[in-house]
């Protein structure tokens, strides 16, 4: 399967955003999970907006799909400001960014996806302008070249990465907020789905979306596309109401396991077990084996591995733990055994409650 085609990819495909949007909770209040996050913005959106002032800079981060770019947009609807999207990637050169910088409103927001990809020219011309609101351009070259220093309107960047330790400290010292999102709870996916749901007037049996919330992955980006795949399996093979059984058998078609896993996942896990003995492997052996880019196995697939507790992060590189093992075990895989076996722990006590270890054992 590509990259593409995947359906549990937290990323974007063009043909989603339409209805994804359509989706998205636009104020806080319908913004379901998150709770810490979303108690602590309320606070400083409407201090900001009892001032009458630009909120300070806001930087999210956390795994694709959770909902960075739908708290930009909440953030800004929240203080009835404008909001323009970009990111790193598309700001090639810093007068791109001042272009952009100079044609903000008072008190609008500038939201930037992947910020951690901005180059070093543009950051250079972020840093006074979150800081002072101030443009620093060169007027002239060669020698009678001289800095002008333009003032910009007071606005708020809400910058979004997918880890924090990406972005330069220049940069993050400049945020007055940092909030890192988690993944979901399945009841909090489960409210996710049948939301959507009735968005997209969908009847669905809430064994259905509790099936569909547990294969999310924790991400409501995926439960609604899987929503959307599901709701096409009922109208075609079914009366257009999504059963439990209709969901399941939905996500056998699209290869997803119990466990929320697609065919990529369980690659990746095989690949650790079966060709590097469950490891540890290096990162870049693994997007080797896999055709995948580093970043992509780091940001999309191993978040919510280790949060399954079946890969583990060690200094020497992955490894696949038991549960991943077993996991795989189960769907039938040969499993062969481990490189590096557990360390065998020397028991404290013998059976009689003496002892065994030595003098400095008791
Ligand atoms: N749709 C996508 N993310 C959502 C969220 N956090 N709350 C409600 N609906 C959503």
């Amino acid at each position: 399967m590509d990259d593409a085609s995947r359906i549990l990819a937290a990323d974007l495909h063009d043909a989603d955003v339409v209805i994804e949007s359509s989706l998205r909770p636009r104020t806080l209040a319908e913004y379901i999970g998150q709770r810490e996050v979303k108690a602590n913005l309320s606070v400083l959106l409407q201090a900001a907006k009892g001032r009458g002032e630009a909120a300070d800079h806001v930087l999210l981060y956390g795994p694709p799909g959770l909902g960075k770019t739908t708290l930009a947009t909440i953030i800004a609807r929240e203080l009835e400001v404008n909001v323009r999207y970009t990111s790193g990637p598309e700001v090639e050169r810093p007068g791109d960014l001042a272009a952009v910088l100079t044609s903000l409103e008072e008190r609008d927001v500038l939201f930037i996806d992947e910020i951690h990809r901005l180059n070093r020219a543009v950051e250079e011309i972020l840093y006074p302008a979150m800081e002072d609101f101030a443009l620093d351009v060169m007027i002239g070259k060669g020698p009678s070249a001289r800095s002008l220093r333009l003032s910009l309107k007071p606005f708020t960047v809400v910058g979004a990465t997918t880890r924090a330790g990406r972005i330069s400290s220049p940069l993050r010292d400049r945020f007055g907020a940092t909030y890192r999102l988690d993944f979901y709870e399945e009841p909090e996916l489960t409210e996710i789905v049948e939301r959507s749901a009735r968005i997209l007037g969908v009847e669905v049996e809430t064994a259905a979306a509790e099936a569909i919330a547990r294969r999310g992955r924790g991400t409501p980006r995926i439960v609604n596309r899987l929503l959307k795949r599901t709701r096409d399996h009922a109208e075609v093979h079914g009366n257009g109401r999504v059963t439990e059984g209709v969901a399941i058998e939905a996500m056998r078609h699209l290869e997803i396991d119990d466990a929320g896993l697609d065919s990529t996942d369980r690659k990746l896990l095989a690949s650790i077990i079966q060709k590097f003995a469950s490891g540890p492997v290096g990162v870049q052996a693994l997007a080797a084996v896999l055709s995948e880019e580093v970043e992509t196995i780091e940001d999309v697939y191993e978040p919510f591995l280790l949060r399954l507790g079946f890969i583990d992060r060690t200094p020497q590189g992955r490894i696949a733990t038991d549960a991943a093992r077993s996991h795989l075990a189960g769907l039938g895989y040969e499993i062969p055994p481990p490189r590096r076996a557990e360390p065998e722990m020397q028991p404290l006590w013998d059976d009689a409650g003496r002892s065994s270890g030595g003098a400095d054992a008791g």
